[in-house]
């Protein structure tokens, strides 16, 4: 995968805020709130300011889901990416470095129509304060299918005006998940061609650590 230090350009970006809000997400769509970015006569947004959030816990970014990012880079104008905060989970990596390992995979045209946030709390809270469309979320296996079709049919009856939209994964990432990615990394497994070099680098790093305190 091409990696051109999207970090800097993520950082940079003029066509979106720079992601940093990692709380609420606040003000990442300039337009919100002023009625513009949507035509006022069919309520259909003008080319230009269609925005998805993506959203996920992210821990960590895989191969799959920078996949998953570019295919809704094709369909939508923006993209939020939603990092679930996810205390509940405990997850492995802070906030601040599951975003980080997302800003080093993108490249400059990507990095500039992408911001970052983290976020708490109902996913449909997250997508009016984004402003967005609708949700992108990667669809892989049967049993995805069950759990995503309850949480699209919910989060509709919370938020009617946001679309879930599903996209499957290019072949070679329908089984790349973030837990299984863990084990293999636990168990000196090779990662190569499933996660981001980064992040990679960061499991290894990490698995190295937690072997060295257990022979102590
Ligand atoms: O990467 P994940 O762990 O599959 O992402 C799951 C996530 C964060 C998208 C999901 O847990 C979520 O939407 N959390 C926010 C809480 C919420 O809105 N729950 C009700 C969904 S119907």
């Amino acid at each position: 995968m091409k990696s051109s230090g999207g970090r800097k350009s993520a950082a940079s970006g003029k066509g979106m805020d720079k992601g940093k809000g990692m709380d609420k997400g606040k003000g990442m769509d300039k337009d919100k709130g002023k009625g513009k970015g949507k035509d006022e006569g069919g309520g259909v947004p003008r080319h230009g300011s269609r925005l998805a959030i993506f959203p996920g816990t992210f821990d960590p970014v895989t191969l799959g889901h920078v996949d998953i990012l570019r295919k809704a880079l094709r369909l939508f104008d923006r993209v939020v990416v939603g990092v679930a905060i996810g205390d509940h989970k405990r997850p492995l990596f802070s906030l601040e470095e599951r975003v980080r390992m997302w800003e080093e995979c993108l490249v400059p045209e990507e990095a500039r129509r992408t911001a970052f946030v983290g976020f708490r709390g109902l996913l449909v809270d997250f997508a009016k304060d984004q402003n967005a469309l609708a949700v992108v979320r990667g669809l892989r296996t049967l049993s995805d299918f069950e759990f995503e079709m309850q949480m699209a049919e919910l989060n509709r009856k919370l938020h009617p005006e946001m679309e879930t939209v599903f996209l499957p994964p290019s072949e070679k990432y329908g089984a790349v998940n973030s837990t299984l990615i863990k084990q293999i990394a636990a168990g000196g497994g090779s990662l190569r061609g499933l996660v981001p070099p980064g992040v990679a680098r960061r499991l290894r790093s990490h698995f190295r650590e937690v072997r060295k305190d257990r022979r102590v």
